[in-house]
């Protein structure tokens, strides 16, 4: 797995407290906080729906550091034969880790079902998941992404 460069890591943090404080003056935010953290496995829903939940919560939240379509910019590639997901594993370590670290900022505001939509878009594009499948803890459980698949 790539280790995070420390200087970017703190060059990003710099700026992001920055934008919070000149958000904080000017009193706007673009953050839907009105999602429900309904429970995963109760869902139903299939990888396509949301992966399209998805990836509204990637253009604004993931896509200035990921890439216009993850693969890569400031930060590194997370869709696409350069991505580095493979290294977490299964679908749910890689859930837990967006989790808990991303989008890196100060503001940990994405909810948890948020944060399924986005990994659900990241393990689609990278052919992990299949439009029809119904995703639930255990699904994810069972999908190993230790090899990437392009087809
Ligand atoms: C402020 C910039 C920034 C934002 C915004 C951001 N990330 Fe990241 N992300 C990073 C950095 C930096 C790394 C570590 C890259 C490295 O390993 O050098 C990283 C790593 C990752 C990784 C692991 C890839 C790897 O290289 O090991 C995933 C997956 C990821 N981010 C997903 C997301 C998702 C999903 C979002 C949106 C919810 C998001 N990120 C938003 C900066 C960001």
């Amino acid at each position: 797995m790539n280790k995070p460069k420390p200087y970017i890591v703190a060059a990003f943090l710099v700026l992001f407290t920055l934008l919070t404080i000149v958000s904080g003056c000017s009193g706007t935010t673009t953050m839907t906080t009105t999602v429900p953290t309904s429970l995963l496995t109760t869902t139903g829903e299939t990888a396509a729906q949301l992966a399209e939940a998805g990836f509204r919560v990637f253009q604004e939240r993931c896509m200035d550091c990921h890439g216009m379509i993850g693969e890569g910019g400031p930060a590194t590639a997370i869709i696409g034969p350069a991505s580095y997901v493979a290294a977490y594993g299964n679908a749910k370590d890689l859930l837990a880790f967006i989790s808990a670290t991303m989008p890196l900022d100060p503001q940990r505001t994405l909810s948890p079902s948020q944060h399924l939509q986005v990994t659900v878009l990241i393990l689609l594009r990278n052919n992990y998941v299949t439009d029809t499948m119904v995703i639930s803890n255990s699904v994810l459980a069972g999908i190993q992404i230790t090899k990437q698949i392009y087809y």
